[in-house]
């Protein structure tokens, strides 16, 4: 087990975890959404779940991988024993879904930043329909999402320290940079206290059922849970950290990214009275516009560090996506990581050119007939949304029934002293045998109703 790599530290760990995080989730999800649904309702509720249910299933992943000292697949089997593996391999192939249509907008935003930089994005009269364009005519798309695949691949082939933790060592932080160095540009903005308002001062009428369904979905998949992603991460952890405060930290990192990423775009949205734009055009879109009002050398430049922003975040996740199987294949079935990670990274692209076709190019993947004509896209993307939930929910049942809590905070712990003792085991006790288990349970299958037939008739 000696050569399966591990993280060089408690810091190496946080920002690998926070990368695989923060990513097109917190910056191009997390905005569209609360546009959809509220705006601060949407934090707010956003919040509650990252606090209230994630972070309680996040300390038992990490606890979980770092205990089994292996793959999520091999996690399960080895804690559990007898079918508990088939929980693993489920999260480990919501994994390979996600990463199939996570590349396709990442190859958006790698494009985005190549032709805001150094080609005429920034000449474009209506941003709308030049995003609708280019999405649709994949004969770039195709490339820019190839060149992700191969960046991501380049760097998990590397292997857990020299790779993943060095290549999180460099963009966070520049991450963060970018993205306070833009919200201060955003607030300056005319108009711009209208759209803090419309983010930060909640009015609780607009909580609606589907507010909630969003904020669940939302949070899990941007806290990467429920698939294995922490396992795999957990297990290169060391046994003198302290999970329960890594998993705050990275928590607080991850929603303080999304927040601010709220910060930098509902301004700019407010400054060129963009509400009417709507979903997964928003960032590419109205910051598009803003950046173009900017003139041509500023807007070039503000405009290309905000692409580079989305496109590091984006980097920092597909990483982790990918070692999820690569893991898996490497310790279950002892083949060498490079060419486990080239091989899956080939097939994860080509999973992912239905999705890439589904954006008009193809007009039944467009519109598919039954999944409320919507596009193949989007029905991937909520399937693995889903996925995470119920993944989530399993875990917990995994460690209530069949680890056992005692184990779990056995192995919590181990550096962390004074864990038994602390309030925070009893709620984390609470959440994991408990609350976890029925409330993601109930919102799982509304959700699944909810995206399939429509639950506003039943609920409102
Ligand atoms: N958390 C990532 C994001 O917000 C996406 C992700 C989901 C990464 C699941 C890994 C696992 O963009």
């Amino acid at each position: 087990m000696s050569n399966r790599g591990s993280f060089s530290g408690r810091l190496g760990f946080i920002l690998a975890a926070a990368g695989s995080a923060v990513g097109l989730g917190n910056i191009w999800r997390f905005p569209y959404l609360a546009g959809q649904n509220g705006g601060a309702a949407f934090l707010l509720i956003y919040l509650i779940c990252v606090f209230a249910l994630c972070f309680p299933v996040m300390v038992g992943e990490i606890a979980i991988g770092r205990n089994a000292q292996t793959d999520a697949y091999g996690s399960y089997k080895k804690l559990g024993g007898g079918k508990w593996g088939y929980l693993g391999l489920f999260g480990i192939l919501a994994g390979i879904f996600i990463l199939s249509f996570y590349n396709v907008v990442a190859g958006w935003a790698f494009g985005y930043f190549l032709e805001i930089s150094f080609g005429d994005l920034l000449n474009q009269t209506n941003y709308g329909q030049y995003f609708g364009n280019y999405v649709n005519d994949i004969s770039d798309n195709f490339w820019f999402s190839l060149g992700f695949m191969v960046f991501t691949a380049l760097i998990v082939s590397q292997g857990v320290q020299k790779g993943i933790e060095m290549a999180n060592k460099i963009m966070m932080p520049a991450l963060y940079i970018i993205l306070l160095g833009l919200i201060v540009y955003s607030l300056t903005l005319p108009n711009a206290i209208e759209g803090v308002k419309f983010y930060l001062i909640p009015d609780l009428s607009e909580i609606k059922t589907q507010t909630i369904f969003d904020g669940l979905r939302q949070a899990f998949f941007s806290l990467s849970l429920g698939m294995g992603a922490l396992i795999t991460y957990g297990s290169y952890v060391s046994k003198n950290q302290n999970i329960v405060s890594s998993a705050a930290v990275i928590s607080i990192a991850d929603s303080s990214v999304a927040f601010l990423a709220g910060l930098m775009v509902f301004p700019m949205v407010a400054a060129i009275n963009a509400y009417d734009v709507q979903g997964p055009s928003l960032v590419f879109v109205v910051l598009t516009e803003v950046f173009h009002n900017m003139g041509p050398i500023a807007g070039r430049i503000v405009g290309g560090s905000f692409f580079l922003l989305l496109c590091f975040a984006a980097l920092t996740s597909t990483v982790s996506l990918l070692e999820v199987p690569a893991a898996y294949l490497v310790d279950q079935k002892k083949l060498p990581r490079k060419t486990v990670v080239w091989g899956l990274a080939l097939l994860i692209f080509v999973l992912g050119l239905p999705s890439m076709l589904s954006q008009g190019m193809i007009p039944f993947l467009n519109k598919l007939s039954f999944y409320k004509e919507r596009d193949f896209l989007s029905f991937v993307s909520d399937m693995c949304d889903i996925s995470l939930t119920v993944g989530g929910g399993l875990m917990c049942i995994f460690i209530r029934n069949r680890w056992k809590i005692a184990n779990m905070n056995n192995e919590l712990a181990i550096g962390n002293p004074t864990y038994f003792g602390s309030l925070l085991k009893k709620y984390i006790d609470f959440a994991i045998m408990w609350l976890c288990p029925i409330i993601l349970g109930i919102l799982s299958i509304l959700i699944i109703i909810d995206k399939f037939w429509g639950i506003e008739k039943i609920f409102g």
